[in-house]
């Protein structure tokens, strides 16, 4: 996609799962990656190889989105990263789904965990890695972003299916919030504002999947197309998102989810 050629990305959590695809396909299409990550530097390096592996440029950026330092941080590796150019894309993709209770069985779709399992601590950690943390990366990444930029922001399809793991979806309805506010608000500098809700999807985030007999078979009979998500069918989405072609398109939430849970557990 040549349009992106001369592109600049930030993609948040891309040392692993979805957004190392994101940072691929971005990579792919010519634009310059910065690939973040929290703790797992190896994995970061990984994708960073890989990208230059392919022909594509990228380089690592770290910060623990739940320290109150986390935005500094980011922002200090992206700028010598980046080497004085603008910012065009931003994906805010790091999150995490910790379940209130054993993360296997609670991850269960047959096992719905109680109010009374979710501790304050827990709670408190998922806004602050998904809700805090991408608010305040948008706020600092508007006066790098250039006119024409692209912002898309990963929710989940919980935010639709009443799937267990309360407190990680209300996160979610929050972060898309942002998208039409956003997008009203920065229309005007040509800057569109997007959320993508992936379903379930084969990354380290569902490892229950591949442990529990039977996961799934019944995640795949959930979902229209028949099989579990793939990283890279969320990345070539994120990809149009951030396209010339998608240069009407703001403001909007977008299912990639494969069709998952779209009629009645019976039909
Ligand atoms: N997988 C799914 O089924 C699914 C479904 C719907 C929505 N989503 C959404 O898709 C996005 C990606 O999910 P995924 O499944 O690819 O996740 P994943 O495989 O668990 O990877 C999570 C990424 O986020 C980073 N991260 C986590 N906590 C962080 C922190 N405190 N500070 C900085 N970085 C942190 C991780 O960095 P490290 O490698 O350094 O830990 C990693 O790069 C998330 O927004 C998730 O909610 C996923």
């Amino acid at each position: 996609m040549a349009d992106l050629n001369d592109r600049t990305a930030l993609v948040t959590g891309a040392s692993r799962g979805i957004g190392k695809a994101v940072a691929q396909r971005l990579a792919a299409d010519g634009v310059r990656v910065a690939v973040h990550y929290g703790t797992q530097e190896k994995a970061a390096d990984e994708t960073v190889a890989a990208i230059e592996r392919a022909g594509g440029r990228a380089f690592p950026v770290r910060a623990d989105l739940s320290r109150d330092d986390a935005v500094d941080t980011l922002f200090e590796g992206l700028r010598e990263g980046l080497e004085g150019r603008p910012l065009h894309i931003l994906v805010n993709n790091a999150a995490v789904a910790a379940a209130p209770t054993d993360p296997a069985l609670a991850a269960r779709p047959d096992h719905v965990p109680g109010l009374s399992d979710v501790t304050s601590e827990e709670f408190d950690r998922l806004y602050r890695i998904n809700v805090r943390a991408p608010f305040f990366v948008t706020q600092r990444a508007l006066p790098l972003l250039a006119d024409g930029g692209r912002i898309v922001n990963v929710s989940s399809a919980v935010t639709r299916i009443a799937w267990p793991l309360l407190p990680y979806a209300m996160t979610k309805g929050a972060l898309e919030m942002m998208a039409p506010r956003l997008a009203n608000e920065l229309g005007g500098r040509g800057i569109t504002v997007n959320t993508v809700a992936p379903g379930i999807t084969d990354t380290d985030m569902n490892r229950w999947v591949h442990e529990i007999p039977g996961a799934e078979a019944s995640i795949s009979g959930l979902t229209a197309l028949r099989r579990l998500g793939r990283p890279n069918d969320v990345a070539d989405v994120v990809a149009f998102l951030v396209s010339r072609d998608a240069r009407w398109i703001t403001g909007q939430l977008l299912d990639a989810s494969g069709g998952m849970a779209l009629a009645p557990a019976m039909m």
